[in-house]
Order: C-alpha cells, then sequence, then structure tokens
C-alpha cells in the first residue's frame, strides 16, 4: 500500500521503517531540510536500538523515501498518517498546531480520496479538529474530495521501539467508517498474525485509551513511588513490598519499580494533557493531579539524600554522576530526573562529573559548555576525583560495577542510588554508605 507519514520524530520514523520493512511503499515528509538530508545518508536523528539498519535498508530498496515536499507527499500517499509533535502549551495543553498544520496542507493538495491517521498523542476530540480543518480548507478551495479521520495511537516504548512497532500487543483503531477501519486492517495485517490484535472502536474512546494507558502506567509508578517513601520512613525495605505485591496477577511486576521519577515524551506530558482536557470538561482529575505532584516531588529525592548526609554543605564538592538519559537504551533527556539533580547541585554549587552510554551528547546539547559539568568517556573516569556517586539511569552496564574501585575513588564511600540497582546489605559489606529509594536498610547504615 501507498503511505505517507508526516512527521518524521520518534513515532513516525520508526513506524515509517517497519511499515517499509514489510513492503509498504513509505514516503516520510518533513519540515526540516537537515533532517531530511541526513536521512538520505543513512545519518539516523535519534539512537534507538534496530533503527538504523532498519532505516538505511529500506531507504537503500527504495520503499522508504524521505522529502520535504509536502504536496508530493499527500498525492503519494492513500493513507496520510500525521506523526508529528504535540508539545505542552503553557497551560501544559497539548498543542494542536502541527497537526492541524499537516490537516491543512493534506486538504490544498489533495486529488482523491485519502484516510489521514492521526497518529500522534491528541487530546480527544481532535479528530474532529483535523476534520473541521479538511472540510474548511476543501470549501475555501472550491474542492469536493472526500476524507477519513482515523485516531491509531501507537504505544511504542523507547528503546524497544522497533520491537513494539513489529511485534504490537494491540493496535487500536477509531474509526467512524467500516471501510476506512477494512483499509486499516489490511495495513496491518502483517503484524496482526497469531490472534487477533485489533481492537476497533470508535474515534474518540481511541483517543481516550492512549492517554488512560499511559496515565495508568504513571499511575503504578507514582503509587509505588508513595509506597516507597512510606517504606523509607516504616522502616521497611520496598523492594520486599514491590515482590510480595507484584505477585498477585492483578497487580502484576511490571511498573512497579521505584525510583527518582518518571520522565520521557509521554508520561509527563499526557499525564498534564489529561488534567488540563478534563479540566476543560469541568472535571478535576485528582487522582492525576496527585500522580504529577508525587511525581515532581521523587525527582527531587536524591537532591534531598544528598543534603541530608552532607547536613546541606555540598558547595565545592564534585559528584560522579552515572546515567543521564530518562531511561536505559535511549539518548533521550526529555523531563529526565537527571536534569532536575543537575540543576538543583548546580544551584548548589557542585561540579558534575557525568557518564551515560548514549546521552553524553545529548546533555553537551541541552547545557553546552560550563565548568561544573564535566562529561567523562567511562563511568570510571567519572568517579576519578569525585566525592561521591549518584546514579539516575539504570542502564545494564552499571549493575555490577567494581565496588572496591568505587570505595577507593571517592572521597567520601556514599552512593546515592536513584534505581535501586544494588542490594544495601552487600553495599555495607563493602564499606559503602548506601542511599536507595525506600530500603529501609540503606537508613539502618548512618
Ligand atoms: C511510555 C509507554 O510505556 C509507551 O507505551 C508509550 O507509547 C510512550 O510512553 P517510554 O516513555 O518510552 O514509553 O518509557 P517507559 O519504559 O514506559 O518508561 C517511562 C518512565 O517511567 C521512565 O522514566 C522509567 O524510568 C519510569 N519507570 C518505568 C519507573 O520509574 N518505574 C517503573 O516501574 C517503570
Amino acid at each position: 500500500m501507498k503511505i505517507t507519514v508526516f512527521g518524521i520524530g520518534y513515532v513516525g520514523l520508526v513506524q515509517a521503517a517497519v511499515l517499509a520493512e514489510v513492503g509498504h511503499d513509505v514516503m516520510c515528509i518533513d519540515v526540516d531540510e537537515s533532517k531530511v538530508s541526513n536521512l538520505k545518508s543513512g545519518i539516523i536523528p535519534i539512537y534507538e536500538p534496530g533503527l538504523t539498519p532498519l532505516v538505511q535498508q529500506n531507504y537503500a530498496s527504495g520503499r522508504l523515501q524521505f522529502t520535504t515536499d509536502a504536496k508530493a507527499g499527500v498525492e503519494h500517499g492513500e493513507l496520510l498518517f500525521i506523526a508529528v509533535g504535540t508539545p505542552p502549551d503553557e497551560d501544559g495543553s497539548a498543542d494542536l498546531k502541527y497537526v492541524l498544520a499537516v490537516a491543512e496542507t493534506v486538504a490544498t493538495h489533495m486529488q482523491s480520496h485519502k484516510i489521514v491517521i492521526n497518529k500522534s498523542t491528541v487530546p480527544v476530540g481532535t479528530a474532529d479538529k483535523v476534520k473541521a480543518k479538511l472540510s474548511a480548507t476543501l470549501t475555501q478551495l472550491g474542492k469536493t474530495d472526500t476524507f477519513d479521520v482515523v485516531s491509531n495511537p501507537e504505544f511504542l516504548k523507547e528503546g524497544a521501539a522497533v520491537n513494539d512497532c513489529m511485534r504490537p500487543d494491540r493496535i487500536i483503531l477509531g474509526t467512524d467508517n467500516p471501510k476506512a477501519e477494512s483499509k486499516l486492517r489490511e495495513l496491518y495485517a502483517p503484524f496482526n498474525r497469531n490472534h487477533d490484535k485489533v481492537i476497533a472502536m470508535d474515534i474518540r474512546s481511541a483517543e481516550l485509551t492512549k492517554y488512560a494507558a499511559n496515565c495508568m502506567l504513571a499511575t503504578k509508578i507514582s503509587f509505588m513511588n508513595e509506597i516507597a517513601n512510606l517504606a523509607e520512613l516504616f522502616g521497611a525495605d520496598v523492594e520486599n513490598v514491590r515482590r510480595g505485591i507484584g505477585s498477585d496477577p492483578r497487580i502484576g511486576y511490571q511498573f512497579i519499580y521505584p525510583g527518582c521519577g518518571y520522565g520521557g515524551s509521554c508520561f509527563p506530558k499526557d499525564v498534564q494533557a489529561l488534567i488540563r482536557s478534563a479540566d476543560g470538561v469541568g472535571y478535576a482529575a485528582r487522582v492525576l493531579e496527585a500522580v504529577e505532584a508525587v511525581n515532581y516531588a521523587q525527582k527531587e529525592k536524591l537532591f534531598e539524600y544528598i543534603m541530608r548526609h552532607f547536613d546541606g554543605d555540598i558547595r565545592g564538592k564534585t559528584v560522579a554522576l552515572w546515567g543521564l538519559s530518562f531511561k536505559p537504551n535511549t539518548d533521550d533527556m526529555r523531563e529526565a530526573p537527571s536534569r532536575v539533580l543537575l540543576e538543583k547541585l548546580w544551584v548548589a554549587g557542585v561540579t558534575v562529573q557525568a557518564y551515560d552510554p548514549e546521552a553524553m551528547e545529548e546533555t553537551q546539547r541541552i547545557y553546552g559548555s560550563r565548568d561544573d559539568l564535566k562529561l567523562m568517556g567511562t563511568k570510571e573516569s567519572a568517579l576519578a576525583g569525585a566525592d561521591f556517586l549518584v546514579i539516575c539511569t539504570e542502564w545494564q552496564a552499571f549493575r555490577a560495577p567494581d565496588f572496591e574501585l568505587i570505595k577507593q575513588s571517592l572521597s567520601e564511600p556514599v552512593v546515592f542510588d536513584g534505581r535501586n540497582l544494588y542490594e544495601p546489605q552487600r553495599m555495607l559489606e563493602y564499606g559503602l554508605h548506601y542511599y536507595a529509594i525506600g530500603r529501609g536498610l540503606s537508613v539502618q547504615g548512618q
């Protein structure tokens, strides 16, 4: 099938590459000329396991094209994906200007029936706005072409995006026209083997499904972080509690890992956007407000531990920081807990020696050159000359470090772990003072 994807961001690029891989003929459109020319030379703008060869091979075979020519894009696809960004505006609502700009472009250039598919995470009611934009533009231009608008949210996780797209748990199709639904079923047939993963529904329910999924996951995390904070106050160990409750299949083991807060491009933005949307229909989303408030506070937790340990006297110290990305296997630092920590440490007069397996360039891009930020080539070099160690991301490479080296390198043998990577008892045996999230044992070590 002939497909066009508007927006070569995370979602658009992965979706386009995967659709090309199964044989569809995909054209990607973006306004950013340098991004397009880089992709043509095989330079991928994001780090995502498995994506580079997928893009390069499909580009070489001609099934995947990149251009800034929106007119060509509209002509090419019978199915047109909108995968542009919906950044939060000032009050946290999703800003639809890029989505609606694509709708206008589509209406301007279309010459035949088109199915427009909302892939971006958009508030409930956006499909109606896209329809209205298409209709108004067509009327203005005196055109009589017809279209369908479909809601088909993505559920890919960064770091596992290619696999999530290739082997989706579910394919949500929100349509109001059986013909459009059957076209979409045809499109996704290569990913819909073994058992039917398509869950078809009305458009508004599909739009809300995406928010509900992300907000439920964010709720699990904030809930668990609250339990971790209680565990600490009660002298319990949240890791035991986690295993204890996860064994109940109604709760499950996933997304109940306590830590220094959730980040990324989805959870913080989507929780906020749903709170704003709820507000717009006169409903106070109290659970979601609490989820957000707990997460906000959780991102300050490591700094609080540090201040508590050093009695607030940290000016002039040097910290080794392991992990900058918001989670492992990505270079993405959007809403990363490390950023809250970095910025608080700098205000407090601390120099940071940071190491991350993938996010060094991104850190440099965000913060530029500054005297109190040293980007180190290895986790070991980050330790050299540092006073203490902080961990913000659970990269595999941090799971079994040389604890002797840590102890020898640091002027104070203390580790602040925002991801509960180590056993407190073992750390005590190594002579390391260990702070983790919600682990009563760590507090006893004081
Ligand atoms: C998320 C959703 O999982 C995905 O379905 C959606 O399409 C986009 O948003 P992503 O943001 O890539 O994906 O990352 P995810 O793996 O879900 O982690 C989000 C954040 O939650 C990370 O900061 C992670 O460290 C944190 N997290 C996750 C926890 O703190 N504890 C957990 O138990 C799980």
